[in-house]
């Protein structure tokens, strides 16, 4: 192959569907690499909720915007085709903030080698930032206990399932918030969780009420929405919250309000936001943490593939209707 695709930003989101509008799709030369360099064909990319915030103008948030005409951010996992680099031959498979492009000249900055028996998608579902940000906030914030009781919101997506199944395995009650009969049957069924709600039909308070007749010690937040404020009302002295995420709010006009802080003291609540960007660097401890549970088959995990690096461009709305059935990996 003499050229390839990437693709850039060239606007913001203005409320609307994503789609290839916002970007612009660029044929580029194969470059050669220089001493000292290599280059990646990426094979599989991440697609991930916090591209949209990415996309955003916020310079507040706790990573810098994409600059408009540079390479969409994003991660994936590749394979070197072509070195001149002391630490990376061709055919070793690396992981690294590539962004969306086909293929990458890079100095090896920030690129890691993974194993190379991994199968990809089960590196990209579970042992890359799913995994990390699902095995971060339950133990460093949810701090789960055996026989307590947790709920987790965005049950059946690629960080909620994780953290279910992880309490499943260290003895907690697990109860699923997600949407739709097919994902909530995934998550008694085939994941064990002891019962999911659909927050789209059942009836959220009564279901909540019924399934946690001893109340709720760690909440792991994942959506925002209506669910919050009823299980923020059913919290047990001391527990936690780890606020992951609150995609409800991500393409809405106007954030929902917040729940009445009097509860905290009440209830002695820890409640932490928290995202990985500042905790990369515990990787190892947490791959080491998480990687037993995986061995011992306690962590089951679905892929939702789109081919094709263009796929990228509206891939990205299935977050938001929730038509992603597991991970969402492009396949290039
Ligand atoms: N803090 C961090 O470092 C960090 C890292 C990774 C991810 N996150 C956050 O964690 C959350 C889950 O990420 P993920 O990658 O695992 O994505 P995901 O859960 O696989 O996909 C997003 C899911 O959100 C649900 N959703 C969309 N709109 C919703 C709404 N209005 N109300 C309730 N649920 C809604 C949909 O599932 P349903 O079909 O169930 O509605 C959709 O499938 C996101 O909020 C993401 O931003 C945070």
């Amino acid at each position: 192959m003499t050229t390839y695709t990437e693709i850039l930003l060239k606007a913001r989101p203005t409320g609307g569907p994503i789609g290839a509008d916002l970007f612009d799709v660029v044929t580029k030369t194969m470059p050669t690499p220089a001493d000292g360099e290599f280059v990646v064909k990426q094979t599989h990319m991440s697609l991930d909720p916090a591209m949209l915030g990415w996309m955003s103008p916020d310079t507040e948030s706790y990573i810098p915007p994409v600059e408009l005409g540079t390479v969409m951010r994003g991660s994936g996992i590749g394979e070197v085709v072509a070195s001149n680099h002391a630490d990376f031959a061709v055919g070793d498979k690396v992981m690294g903030m590539f962004g969306w492009t086909e293929y990458l000249l890079t100095t090896g900055a920030g690129i890691n080698k993974i194993d190379a028996n991994i199968d990809p998608e089960m590196a990209l579902s579970v042992f890359a930032l799913p995994g990390l940000t699902a095995t971060k906030g339950l133990y460093s914030i949810g701090q789960p206990k055996a026989g307590e009781t947790l709920v987790v919101s965005g049950a059946a997506g690629s960080v909620g399932s994780i953290v279910g199944q992880l309490a499943k395995a260290d003895g907690l009650r697990v109860i699923g918030v997600a949407g739709g009969k097919e994902k909530c049957d995934w998550l008694v069924n085939e994941l064990g969780f002891d019962a999911a709600i659909d927050y789209k039909s059942d009836k959220l308070a009564e279901q909540l009420a019924e399934l946690t007749p001893n109340g709720i010690d760690v909440y792991f937040e994942n959506t925002g929405g209506p669910i919050q404020a009823l299980v923020y009302n059913r919290m047990n002295a001391h527990g936690r919250i780890a606020v992951c995420g609150h995609i409800a709010d991500y393409v809405a006009a106007k954030p929902a309000p917040g729940p009445n802080w009097m509860n905290i003291i009440r209830k002695r609540l820890l409640i932490q936001g928290f995202t990985m960007p500042d905790h990369f660097h515990e990787a190892p401890d947490l791959l080491a943490k998480l990687t037993p549970y995986v061995m011992q088959g306690k962590i089951k995990y679905r892929a939702h593939v789109l081919d094709g690096i263009e796929s990228a461009m509206t891939g990205l709305n299935l977050f938001f209707t929730g038509a992603n059935k597991g991970k969402l990996i492009v396949k290039f």
